[in-house]
């Protein structure tokens, strides 16, 4: 039996306010939580939805370091984009704070105060790197060391991004301070650990018989965990940079950042209501819903509630529907490696298409697999699904009203078989997307209110009313009457899904109120309503707009590949007596040209001072013969020679390769005369 709640709480999930939110966390969290928020308040339900920054943790002070400045500074500059972005999408949070405010200071402190008095935690002594240099203790994403797997040079202590391999930073070979590069010793520490394994049970309960209609990859997800065993959690940190420890002794030492920020959630509901907000967070009758990404699923779905249980006054989540990831141009996306697409960048770059990229991202929202954003894609489906289906449909309905009734809706005659199939057709748009959005299935939703769109656009391809109008006006006047039925019904469908473009909508309608429970009516516009001014709803996006981003990914692709690139080896010492031994000269190139049937060879004529040789070299896939010729090189002038193809080479040319087997021709600056040696 479904239970009947009162109201519904959302929350979604605070992003770290260590750099700016991009699509990933719009596609997977911010745009379904915001539909699913926006549906709720459309059917006239009791709903809050909870937002804000989450800014503690490790990644906040390693930014700061590397900026030279605080904690503080980072998280008030990111907190700030981070906000604005998402005011600039339509996500409409009833509240957006953060954990650095003074209630949610004050909220988690008592949260962990009360379960450490209750006696919930147990104290465990463990032996962590510490760099006795900077005095301190490390946290594993601040620990380097060689990769065990693939010995990459400078694994994380949590990962290795060469290789993927998941690490504990004991398995490092060589450990050191990231950002000091100090060696590590091992010393030992005490922190409060949520023994976790003591709700192994009851999570199994509630979890696994429960909840069997959560998604299939979170229902997954807490399985493995599950069935792998619960171990006791750390729920503190040796940092500088957190919520103080509450309790006596435990200088130094801060609530772990899994731990305050999902308190930030009743932190900041309960700034923004005071006096009502436990009716949110301790009446059985709110249903709790937590929005996440993929690598969240073990904080909200065991960790936290094993926290609130544990509390004993809070409710339970009822359901997480959780996304799996977005992927940028079929890569993974990386804040450290700038692949993505930043919002705050786009709001700049596409003023005014918030919808677009809510559109898109909800097209192909990562909801059961990891999902793809292409930039052609985008353009695509901007172009052939919102502007030559929807808007085009809304144009060419809204512009015949104006073109033949003075842009007054026109009376409704009788209608057609054909007419009433089209009908038959839509009025079902309602409960289809509302069972849909009810199991959280977000692209499917918005899929069934586009083909509204394209029956709309269909019925008026093949009525052809303007065909109509010289003979048979009544006959008009019903076609656009079912259009303008059809353009009021798209409004309110896309209300959750493009708010912007809604608004605008309406606008063109005249359309003041609107009730989501008339959906699928075919009375909505009034005969005789006046519409108000006709606009495009969306237009097309070209091919340089597109153009510009694929540049810009091409460029950070080509600004990591320089970053991440590492020279060979240095290969064995030799003695100062083997190194003179060669005789290296300058010469000038007098010809050079391709050695016929050869791919790979060139034939140089080489003033070298003397009486001149010839050099056979194998650079030909590198260079032009052409632009060679009157150019210095560096020569091997002592090798003995040989014969190749027939043709004895006398010397080597010299080149710089880099690891990709790029080739640069050494030459000499200024000027040398031929035959100069090189020392
Ligand atoms: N900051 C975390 C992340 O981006 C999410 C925190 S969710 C909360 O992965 F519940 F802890 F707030
Ligand atoms: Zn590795």
């Amino acid at each position: 039996m479904e239970k009947k709640f009162k109201r519904t709480l959302v929350t979604s999930a605070l992003p770290y306010a260590n750099g700016p939110v991009h699509i990933g966390h719009l596609a997977g969290v911010y745009v379904p939580a915001d539909i699913y928020v926006r549906y709720l308040r459309l059917k006239g339900e009791d709903v809050l939805f909870i937002g804000g920054s989450d800014e503690h943790g490790v990644p906040v002070t390693i930014r700061a370091k590397k900026e030279g400045c605080t904690p503080q500074d980072v998280v008030d500059r990111y907190h700030n984009i981070i906000k604005e972005s998402f005011e600039g999408f339509g996500i409409s949070f009833d509240v957006y704070s953060r954990t650095t405010s003074a209630t949610h200071r004050e909220v988690a402190s008592d949260f962990f105060k009360k379960l450490y008095d209750e006696g919930k935690f147990v104290e465990l002594e463990s032996e962590q790197y510490y760099d006795e240099g900077e005095q301190q203790f490390l946290t594993d994403r601040n620990i380097k060391g060689e990769c065990p797997r693939c010995h990459a040079a400078d694994a994380y202590g949590d990962q290795c991004e060469k290789c993927g391999a998941t690490l504990s930073p004991d398995e490092l070979i060589n450990p050191y301070n990231a950002d000091s590069g100090n060696p590590l010793v091992k010393r030992k520490t005490t922190h409060w650990y949520l023994p976790l394994n003591d709700y192994q049970q009851w999570l199994e309960q509630w979890i696994l018989n429960d909840h069997k209609e959560w998604r299939s990859n979170v229902y997954g997800q807490c399985k493995s965990w599950l069935d792998t065993g619960l171990k006791p959690r750390a729920v503190t940190r040796d940092l500088n940079w957190g919520i103080p420890v509450p309790v006596e002794g435990a200088e130094g030492k801060v609530l772990y950042v899994w731990f305050d920020a999902p308190i930030g959630y009743i932190s900041n509901t309960k700034e923004l209501l005071p006096d009502t907000w436990e009716k949110w967070w301790k009446d059985e009758d709110t249903r709790l819903l937590h929005f996440i990404g993929k690598d969240n699923i073990v904080f909200h779905c065991i960790v936290f509630p094993s926290m609130l249980k544990a509390h004993g006054d809070y409710i339970l989540p009822e359901n997480v529907p959780s996304n799996e990831f977005l992927n940028l141009e079929d890569d993974k996306i990386s804040t450290s490696r700038n692949w993505a697409v930043w919002l705050n960048e786009y709001l700049v770059d596409f003023p005014g298409k918030q919808d677009v990229l809510r559109y898109v991202l909800t097209a192909n929202a990562p909801e059961t697999k990891d999902n793809n954003f292409t930039w052609k894609d985008f353009q695509a489906r901007n172009n052939n699904e919102l502007v030559a289906v929807y808007g085009n449909f809304v144009n060419r309905a809204l512009v015949l009203t104006k073109k033949y009734f003075e842009g007054k809706v026109p009376a409704c005659g009788e209608l057609t078989e054909y007419d009433k199939g089209i009908i038959d057709e839509f009025v079902n748009v309602k409960s289809e997307v509302e069972k849909l959005l009810d199991q959280f299935k977000f692209r499917e939703a918005q899929k069934e209110a586009m083909n509204l769109a394209r029956i709309g656009n269909r019925y008026l391809a093949e009525t052809e009313p303007w065909k109509l109008a010289k003979t048979d006006m009544n006959r008009v006047a019903t076609i656009l009457n079912i259009s303008l039925q059809l353009v009021a019904n798209l409004a309110i469908a896309f209300e959750p899904f493009l708010p912007f473009s809604s608004k605008k909508l309406r606008g063109m309608l005249a359309m003041e109120t609107f009730e989501w429970s008339s959906l699928g009516s075919l009375t909505l516009m009034e005969e005789g309503h006046e519409l108000g001014e006709v606009g495009l709803l969306f237009d097309k996006i070209e091919d340089d707009a597109i153009q510009a981003q694929l540049d810009r990914l091409e460029r950070i692709k080509a600004e990591n590949a320089a970053a991440n690139y590492k020279a060979n080896p240095i290969r064995e010492n030799i003695e100062f007596d083997d190194f003179t031994k060669l005789d290296i000269r300058v010469g000038t190139v007098l010809e050079c040209a391709k050695v016929p049937k050869a791919s790979k060879l060139l034939q140089f004529k080489i003033d070298d001072g003397l009486e001149g040789r010839t050099i056979v070299s194998g650079i030909a896939a590198h260079f032009n013969p052409e632009e060679l010729v009157g150019k210095q090189v560096c020569f091997v002038a002592n090798l003995a020679p040989r014969t190749i193809r027939g043709i004895v080479s006398e010397g080597m040319i010299l080149s710089a390769e880099d690891n990709e087997g790029k080739l640069s021709l050494l030459t000499v600056s200024p000027e040398a005369k031929p035959g100069s040696e090189v020392k």
